[in-house]
């Protein structure tokens, strides 16, 4: 008779052993997530608090998200009146309730993760200019930059070093004149052809937009899908040449994806997977776009501008096409487009995080913290530009924007410090360029229809688009 002795052969599982393992591994698993959604967030709090910060008390699991999406989604449900540019509370409610509330520096919590929000211009300065290499961009949302195949932005350390120097040294070598047929530069297959471009691609616009006005007034044209187009196939000229078609669909593409994350962030508040992302969403593409549209809109409501700036560009063009030496001595151009955007930055703000331990303002904060500087906020800041924060005065930059704030430069549309704009000469010519020519043959008001509603979707937007009636000169 056999005898079977059950366990004892060598190749039985040691099932108590594989148990023990996996409730181990649960445990230290259960550990790391309490840490991380509770204790730590608990820890930092205090510490934050102690040392004099003001603020929101970290709620588990969410923190402010629930707060920060009531508050968007009741901005969004009411338009502005029309001339009024005080559109911080509509464009950044959250930000803008928690700075009203706890004054220029205050902790809030993205799900678990601590955000500081921060309007004081001379602390945001010194995070911007980054001395000691301390405050860098946000790694925790590399994948939307990924995503939205960013580029520049996406980069860290020596590889951003080394791709902002390439890109730096494409910017500068435009030198060219607007009217040269054959200015091209090419930097590591990069061809910038810029000038011809504008001249072209503003000249078509202006044509189209001719033949649709016909003999009298247009009823409406909205804008804003207009100059998304005209700027999207500028820079897709400067960066693929002739083939602008494919250019002008990847941008399409892009500003799909970046209304697709904008809504996903909206919909999710859990712990690790937080808004964050939209800060990162602070892509360039499109910009430009943005400040021709809110240039129009807010020209159309200060006629008087309209035609300053109209009887500037036609003493120094008539109805020739701009050259870069007229571009140079357009003044209140330039005025306009500066208030402009300070009133209607088109990125929002920015964000940066602590890569060590940093003192700040007096202040130590831990690695991992994020700060959230609010362009918008600190543009609309009465203390900083006086009690006319909200009026569209362009004379406050008749001496310069070192000037034009109370305080030292308070006037950051493109950022400051190393990682400042790179394309800012270029957006600020071509919407020069674009406004002198549209001044020269167009008369322009808001239509009807146009609903006052600066909203932010990854940039400054229309939310019901940008009605415009114009009129041929
Ligand atoms: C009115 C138009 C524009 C505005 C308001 C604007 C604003 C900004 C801001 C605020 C930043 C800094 C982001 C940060 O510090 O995190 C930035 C960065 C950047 N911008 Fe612009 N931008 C504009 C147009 C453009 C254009 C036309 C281009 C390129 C053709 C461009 C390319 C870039 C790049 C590559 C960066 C990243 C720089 C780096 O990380 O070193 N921008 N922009």
């Amino acid at each position: 008779m056999a005898i079977v002795i059950f366990g004892a052969s060598p190749a039985a599982p040691p099932w108590s052993l594989l148990y023990a393992i996996g409730a181990l591994a649960a445990l230290w698993w259960a550990w790391r997530a309490l840490e991380r959604v509770w204790i730590r967030p608990l820890r930092l709090g205090r510490a934050l608090r102690a040392q004099g910060l003001g603020g929101t008390a970290y709620r588990f699991p969410s923190g402010d998200m629930k707060e920060y999406v009531r508050l968007a989604m009741a901005a969004r449900s009411q338009s502005m009146p029309l001339r009024s540019h005080a559109i911080a509370p509509r464009a950044v409610p959250f930000d803008h309730s928690i700075l009203r509330q706890h004054g220029q520096v205050a902790v809030t919590w993205l799900g678990s993760e601590p955000r500081v929000i921060l309007s004081d211009p001379k602390l945001i300065r010194e995070i911007l200019a980054n001395k000691h290499g301390q405050f860098g961009k946000q790694r925790s949302t590399a994948w939307i930059e990924r995503m939205l195949a960013n580029g520049l932005t996406a980069h860290q350390g020596k590889k951003w070093v080394v791709h902002r120097r390439i890109i730096n040294h494409a910017f500068h070598l435009e030198k060219l004149e607007v009217s040269s047929k054959s200015a091209t530069c090419c930097i590591m297959n990069f061809s910038i052809r810029y000038y011809p471009i504008l001249a072209c691609f503003e000249t078509e616009l202006i044509r189209r937009w001719h033949d649709s006005v016909g003999a009298g007034d247009v009823d409406k044209i909205d804008i804003w899908p207009e100059f998304q187009n005209l700027t999207g196939d500028v820079i897709s000229r400067a960066a693929f040449g002739s083939s602008f078609s494919e250019g002008r669909r990847i941008f399409q593409l892009q500003s799909e994806q970046a209304q697709n994350a904008v809504k996903m962030v909206h919909l999710m508040y859990i712990p690790g997977h937080n808004r964050r992302a939209e800060t990162v969403l602070l892509r360039w593409n499109g910009t430009t776009a943005v400040l021709l549209t809110w240039t129009m809109v807010v020209l159309s409501m200060h006629p008087e501008w309209q035609d300053r700036a109209r009887e500037e560009v036609l003493r120094v063009f008539g109805k020739s096409q701009p050259d870069s030496e007229g571009i140079n001595h357009l003044r209140i151009v330039t005025m306009v487009l500066y208030e402009v955007l300070r009133l209607y930055p088109p990125i929002l703000l920015v964000s940066r995080e602590t890569y060590q331990k940093s003192e700040l303002g007096g202040v130590e904060y831990p690695p991992g913290v994020t700060f959230t500087l609010p362009i918008v906020c600190i543009h609309h800041d009465p203390d900083v530009w006086g009690e006319d924060v909200d009026r569209f005065r362009p004379e406050r930059f008749a001496e310069g924007v070192s000037k034009a704030s109370k305080d030292a430069p308070a006037f950051f549309p493109f950022g400051w410090g190393p990682k400042i704009c790179v394309g800012q000469n270029f957006a600020l010519l071509e919407a020069k360029i674009g406004l002198a020519m549209i001044l020269q043959h167009f008369l322009f008001e808001l239509s009807p229809s146009y609903s006052h509603a600066p909203c932010a979707v990854s940039t400054l937007q229309p939310q019901y688009g940008a009605q415009i009636k114009l009129k041929k000169l």
